[in-house]
């Protein structure tokens, strides 16, 4: 039997178009991802609220991060979806109840790129990423989106941008939500958590062979969407 066609013998439906949209924090990765899902009508996850989330509940409930049956039985029963917003951050339903301020925190950012390094917690949390591919398509905003979560994926894009750019942009956001931050804690505190993400052994940050990088230093979030834009259409042959 063909390899291409189900066991019934009708060909499988071709899965929901994905941009893969991956870089360290503060690139702007989530305010373009979610421009980017509005302007295309398409979903969006922002799977770092989904290891902000995991910590949050571990801490609520008092699990030990040693406790990985415990972690993966929080991570396995998430109910999670998202809401993309223009001119702020996602807003992330945990069983219907907006909690995106609660987890935007540095602290729990540290928390869940603690929690980010363990591999069941990451297995458990792989299938939920990729049943948020629903068709007519989804902006997928992360680490390792385009390298392990979703390796087939229409277009890969790496965002980047200077250690300062990104510290900044992070401090503005959180003074924006009225957290008080200091900017020089701030920028060792992303630089911590960044080597983290590129250091550990199980879906390290880095670019899929295959990603497009921007370095988004200079640019205001329209152009970076308007180059993601321009290259999904090169892609689809437009
Ligand atoms: O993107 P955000 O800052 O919300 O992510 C929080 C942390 O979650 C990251 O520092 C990283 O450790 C982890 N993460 C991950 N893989 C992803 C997304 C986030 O390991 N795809």
């Amino acid at each position: 039997m063909a390899k291409s066609r189900s066991s019934s013998g009708s060909r499988r439906a071709r899965p929901a178009a994905v941009i893969t949209l991956d870089g360290p924090s503060g690139a702007g990765k989530g305010s373009v991802g979610q421009r980017l899902a509005i302007q295309l009508g398409w979903h969006f996850l922002d799977s770092g609220a989904l290891y902000r989330v995991t910590a949050l509940a571990a801490r609520q409930a008092g699990c030990d991060f040693g406790d990985i049956t415990g972690l993966v039985g929080l991570a396995s029963g998430l109910n999670v979806r998202f809401e993309p917003q223009v001119g702020s951050d996602a807003c992330v339903l945990l069983d219907d109840r907006d909690i995106g301020d609660v987890i935007r925190t540095e602290e729990i950012g540290r928390l869940a790129s603690e929690v980010a390094v363990l591999p069941p917690v990451r297995q458990a949390l792989l299938k939920k990423q990729q049943t948020l591919r629903q068709p007519p398509g989804l902006v997928a905003d992360g680490r390792d989106m385009g390298t392990v979560v979703f390796p087939d994926a229409e277009l890969k894009v790496f965002l980047s941008a200077s250690p300062a750019a990104r510290a900044e942009r992070r401090y503005n956001q959180l003074k924006d939500k009225g957290l008080d931050v200091n900017l020089a804690r701030l920028a060792e505190e992303i630089r911590v958590r960044d080597a983290r993400d590129e250091e550990r052994e199980v879906s390290p940050l880095k670019p899929a062979d295959d990603a497009y990088i921007i370095d988004s230093s200079h640019l205001s979030i329209a152009q970076v969407v308007e180059r993601v834009l321009s290259l999904l259409r090169k892609r689809q042959g437009r």
